[in-house]
């Protein structure tokens, strides 16, 4: 009977066009973006093109090597959670590294960003009695997941909507806690919140802030501690929370703010709590990569130039960047779900790129798209193949160019 249920709701996915099948790719190290498919040394390699290892920091050999010392020195596995054997040396590195990055008084680190939304929001929204959560309609579904395992009050207004988002805190009393939650790039258009205004707002009504800057850790900021920070206001939200699987390019979530926000989430989060904490080796590498990338801009300066070049190209070529992208986040809009898949099939197969389609419910029906991220690795050449590759299957699929 169980089975049945299961594969009644896995038949109704497919039939939907929304059932995930995994690709299996194997990076190659030393030569990002290239990566072996089925882990078959016969085939030419392919190009990644939807990375979210934005600056490649997963091969810097900073970050590598100081995994490897890790695990000789340590061995595999951290052995408990926070609490029960698992705080190894690494971890007060890291966070002390990570507060100072964000210029907050503490940090706390979790397995993944996920994990870091879900069991921050849940704790905070159960701790803040009587609280109300304003959260952004495109907010990650981490995000989400945290706000409604909860029985909070909750509203969502429209996506960056600050007008919106006024209108909703003037209904409120003063003195009732408020959490603004929103991130400041928007994974899928590449857009930027207006953080500066919501701050605004969250002073005039009494709310306290929360901040995804997962997209923006690493690749903005002086420093690359995020758009906050490159706009001169980091301190002013009251929680920021960020991933190192990303920009740092290795795995691991956490959070920065007040000593005393930090020392509530330790200490009340069942997901803090009860799970087993990062290996030494990631921890080290985690803090290898920040370190680096607190002084190393390269990497962001690369990824800028190499961003510029790639919406030339796109531009030049009529394929339609979505007008939303103001990041290295290029949403290229193919609008048709069955078009998209196809597509991408065709551009692993024919072209050796891999573009991952973005269909619903990531996105809504119709702006279905490939996310194309560049890094610093990819070249001019492999710029120009992905350029063509794309013009070839927008006339072989019938995607409309941009006019
Ligand atoms: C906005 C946002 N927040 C959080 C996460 C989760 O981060 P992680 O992949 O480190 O679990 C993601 C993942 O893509 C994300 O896009």
């Amino acid at each position: 009977m169980y089975s049945e249920i299961l594969s009644r709701k896995i038949v109704e996915l497919k039939e939907s066009d929304q059932y995930r099948e995994f690709v299996i790719l194997n990076r190659i190290r030393g030569q990002y973006p290239l990566a072996r498919i089925n882990n078959s040394n016969n085939e030419k390699p392919v190009v990644v093109w939807c990375s979210n290892d934005y600056l490649g920091m997963s091969q810097n050999p900073v970050v590598v090597e100081a995994m490897h010392r890790a695990i000789d020195l340590f061995g595999a596995g951290s052995g408990g959670s926070r609490n029960i054997g698992g705080s190894h040396y690494h971890y007060e590195a890291l966070e002390s590294s990570l507060a100072e990055w964000h210029n907050k008084e503490s940090a706390l680190v979790f397995p993944t960003g996920y994990g870091s939304n879900d069991a921050t929001l849940q704790c905070l929204l159960r701790l803040l009695e009587n609280c109300i959560v304003f959260s952004d309609e495109l907010n990650h579904a981490s995000i989400i997941n945290g706000i409604r395992s909860t029985k909070v009050e909750r509203i969502k207004f429209r996506h960056s909507d600050t007008k919106h988002l006024e209108k909703l805190l003037t209904e409120q009393p003063y003195e009732r806690p408020k959490i603004i939650v929103f991130e400041s790039v928007y994974s899928m258009d590449g857009d930027i919140a207006p953080i500066k205004e919501i701050i605004d707002l969250a002073k005039k009504y009494n709310a306290l802030t929360y901040l995804d800057e997962v997209h923006a850790i690493g690749i903005y900021g002086p420093r690359g501690s995020g758009i906050a920070a490159d706009l001169g206001i980091a301190d002013s939200i009251d929680i920021i929370q960020g991933t190192m699987a990303k920009g740092i390019g290795v795995i691991g979530g956490y959070i920065t703010a007040s000593d005393s926000i930090i020392d509530a989430v330790r200490s009340f989060a069942p997901g803090f709590i009860f799970t087993t904490s990062l290996p030494p080796a990631i921890v080290a590498a985690c803090y290898a990569s920040v370190e680096y990338l607190k002084t190393s801009s390269i990497e962001r300066e690369s990824l800028n130039k190499k961003t510029e070049i790639l919406r030339e190209y796109f531009n030049n070529a009529g394929i339609p960047i979505m007008h939303s992208s103001e990041t290295h986040i290029l949403p290229v809009l193919i609008g048709d779900a069955k078009k998209c898949k196809a597509a991408a099939r065709k551009l692993l197969e024919k072209h050796n790129i891999y573009l991952q389609p973005i269909n619903s419910p990531t996105v809504s029906v119709g702006t279905e798209r490939f996310r194309v991220n560049i890094t610093p690795n990819h070249s001019e050449e492999q710029i120009i193949q992905l350029t063509n590759a794309l013009i070839e299957v927008f006339f072989l699929f019938d995607i409309p160019f941009q006019r």
